[in-house]
């Protein structure tokens, strides 16, 4: 029944009935939808939208910057009945799976996932996205997704690794347009993370990871670099690289950077 009032189901497929808060401008539609979910028993799939963010926060204490009105930055609030800990990556894979298949769909060229979910077209950025859970004893109850999309943005200053989709194929987009198929596929691909369907999510990854089986250049945490080969991801949500001397070593997101 609770399903039956999100979603409409229409030839076996389920599109899910947007429930979108559109702001003008706040700092960060993540902490907005944070707050919201603290005072108000928020349903599932709810969006937060706004035109300029004033304070966008990316991973790890980064700094989130768009063009107003010219991409998309948005996040969508998404409740687990009882998520266990242990999988909890595979909210980052479902995520990430959804971005991609959304702008597969609309025929953005060279998608990949850059661990954990950076999403990259060729060499270079288009999407990030910031995952914050709540949990309640010891399962996730929910998640807070925030994506930021360059979407029709053509300039970046002092980001030569950013890119859009508008620069990729020549394309001007109704960004609307491009929020529905965004957001309705991320939460098709969510669904699967409490359908015991972990190992699949987390094999579908993997096949989508940039610079898989490549020789890149890493910098670990105490400055060192060193060369090394994506060979995949643990349980964890961990990504397992293997190193010259060929064992194979677990990081953390803190604990390595790829510099190329
Ligand atoms: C990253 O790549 O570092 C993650 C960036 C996530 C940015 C989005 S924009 C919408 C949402 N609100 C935020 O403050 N951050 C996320």
């Amino acid at each position: 029944m609770f399903l039956e009032t999100l979603c409409e189901r229409i030839s076996n497929t389920i599109f899910y009935q947007l429930k979108i808060i559109k702001l003008n401008a706040i700092d960060s539609t993540n902490t907005y939808l944070k707050e919201l979910g603290k005072d108000l028993m928020l349903e599932d799939g709810v969006i937060v939208i706004t035109k300029k963010q004033t304070k966008g926060r990316g991973q790890m204490g980064a700094h989130w910057q768009s063009k107003s009105g010219e991409s998309l930055t948005f996040s969508m609030f998404k409740r687990f009945s009882s998520l266990p800990i242990e999988h909890q990556a595979g909210i980052t894979f479902a995520v990430a799976l959804g971005v991609k298949s959304a702008l597969k769909k609309l025929q953005i060229p060279g998608i990949s996932v850059k661990w954990p979910n950076d999403i990259m077209s060729y060499q270079k950025k288009l999407a990030g996205i910031l995952i914050e859970n709540q949990f309640k004893s010891n399962v996730i109850s929910s998640s807070v997704i925030g994506i930021g999309l360059n979407v029709n943005e053509t300039k970046f200053e002092n980001l030569p690794q950013a890119t859009s989709m508008r620069l990729n194929t020549g394309v001007v987009y109704n960004l609307d347009e491009v929020l529905t198929e965004v957001s309705e596929a991320v939460m098709i691909e969510l669904q699967r993370v409490e359908g015991g369907d972990f190992l699949k999510l987390k094999s579908d990854y993997e096949k989508v990871l940039f610079r898989k089986n490549k020789v890149s250049v890493f910098e670990n945490e105490a400055g060192q670099q060193f060369n090394g080969i994506i060979k995949g991801i643990s349980e964890e949500g961990f990504i397992l690289i293997e190193a010259e001397n060929e064992t194979l070593q677990q990081f953390r997101l803190k604990e390595i950077k790829m510099l190329f």
